[in-house]
């Protein structure tokens, strides 16, 4: 924890610990995870993994299985994928070459792991602004301030976007990437986003060698814990990462779960619709909640979460529904937003209720008008 506030949602011990219960008494909402239990492949093949020789052996060092699963899935070659240990380990190995190419253009405000992985390599950055107002159709097109460049040589960017939801236009990327020497795409959230695969940066990797595209697994599973995300790239820069990095980066369980879950095709399939109808369902039913509530506005997302605003300070609020059990994302670590908004992961029905309860009991106590 910063005075910016943590740099992270999902800090549920610390803030277990901080305010004196039972971790398990607490509901999470400031990490964005898919609420339900992962899928039952995914378990079962944790449970013959343990069961194996998965915790003994060193896991596979090459990951062929997993690169292979991850490749089939996206129609490219087993050489253009690299598995992590989540995506926040593959943005280390991205930013390396990043600070190489030289600076780096980060849409504001964003996700601060890539400030964290920049750091690491001395690597320098320029902010771009986004607008902090936008419509609630999709795909929108990504701000053509980013067409100048800034002077810049590497372009970061969250599809969606990691903390307002907006989903980009892949048009309005593709423009983009004869303008920068490397262009990073994260694309942790967007196989949660109802028709978000059609705005995905994967296909225009075989025309485009500058191009890097960062998937999260934990998210779209709700295995966080496990660590597992991979990038699609060429395989000259994957190989170098590869070099770079521990010898054994990804774990056995992780490869075991990933192998499970990316094979079962139809499985994955229904699981991705899933997820969406959950999306489609609660999204609009949350916001309309939040905006019944007196003081606090919703915004437009796409995704999974979504931030909402008071003209005034929020963190009593935060602190209060805190001590109810809700924990929600304070956003003072994200430059440009501040104490007067907050960030809400979307949950099943049951706890979306528990969510507008929580705040609803605080607003009585404590009205923000
Ligand atoms: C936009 C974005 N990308 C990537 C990550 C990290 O994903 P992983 O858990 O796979 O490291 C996060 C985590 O919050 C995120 O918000």
């Amino acid at each position: 924890m910063t005075s910016q506030g943590p740099a992270h949602g999902g800090n549920l011990s610390d803030e277990a610990r901080r305010l004196g219960c039972d971790p398990r008494r607490l509901l999470d909402v400031s990490a964005s995870l898919v609420p339900f239990r992962p899928p039952s492949v995914m378990r079962r093949a944790l449970a013959a993994a343990i069961d194996g020789s998965a915790l003994r052996d060193y896991p596979d060092r090459g990951q062929a299985d997993l690169r292979e699963a991850i490749a089939q899935h996206h129609g490219v070659d087993a050489e253009s994928v690299l598995p992590g240990n989540g995506a926040a380990e593959l943005f280390t190995w991205a930013a390396r070459d990043a600070a190489a190419v030289g600076v780096s253009l980060l849409p504001t405000p964003g996700f601060s792991d890539y400030v964290r992985s920049l750091k690491c390599w001395d690597g320098a950055l320029l902010p771009l602004p986004l607008p902090l107002s936008w419509g609630d159709v999709w795909p929108q097109f990504f701000p053509e301030t980013a067409l100048s460049g800034h002077g810049s040589d590497c372009l970061w960017i969250t599809n969606p976007h990691n903390p307002t939801g907006q989903l980009w236009d892949l048009k309005s990327l593709t423009r983009l990437l004869p303008r920068y020497a490397l262009v990073i795409c994260d694309e942790a959230f967007l196989p949660l986003v109802p028709g978000g695969e059609a705005q995905s940066m994967i296909p225009l990797l075989q025309d485009y060698p500058n191009l890097v595209v960062i998937r999260s697994l934990t998210k779209l599973f709700a295995v966080a814990g496990l660590r597992l995300g991979y990038a699609v790239a060429s395989s000259q820069r994957l190989q170098r990462w590869a070099a770079w990095r521990d010898p054994w980066a990804v774990n056995g369980l992780a490869l075991a779960a990933g192998v499970a879950v990316m094979r079962d095709r139809s499985g994955l399939q229904r699981w991705t619709q899933r997820v969406h109808d959950w999306v489609q369902h609660e999204l609009p039913w949350l916001r309309a909640q939040l905006d019944d509530l007196p003081g606090l506005q919703s915004y437009p997302s796409s995704a999974n979460y979504l931030l909402v605003e008071a003209k005034h300070s929020l963190m009593a609020l935060r602190e209060g529904v805190a001590r109810r059990g809700v924990l929600l994302r304070d956003c003072r670590s994200f430059e440009g937003l501040g104490e007067c908004w907050l960030r809400i992961g979307l949950q099943t029905r049951a706890n979306n209720r528990r969510i507008i309860h929580a705040l609803r009991q605080e607003l009585d106590h404590q009205p923000l008008v």
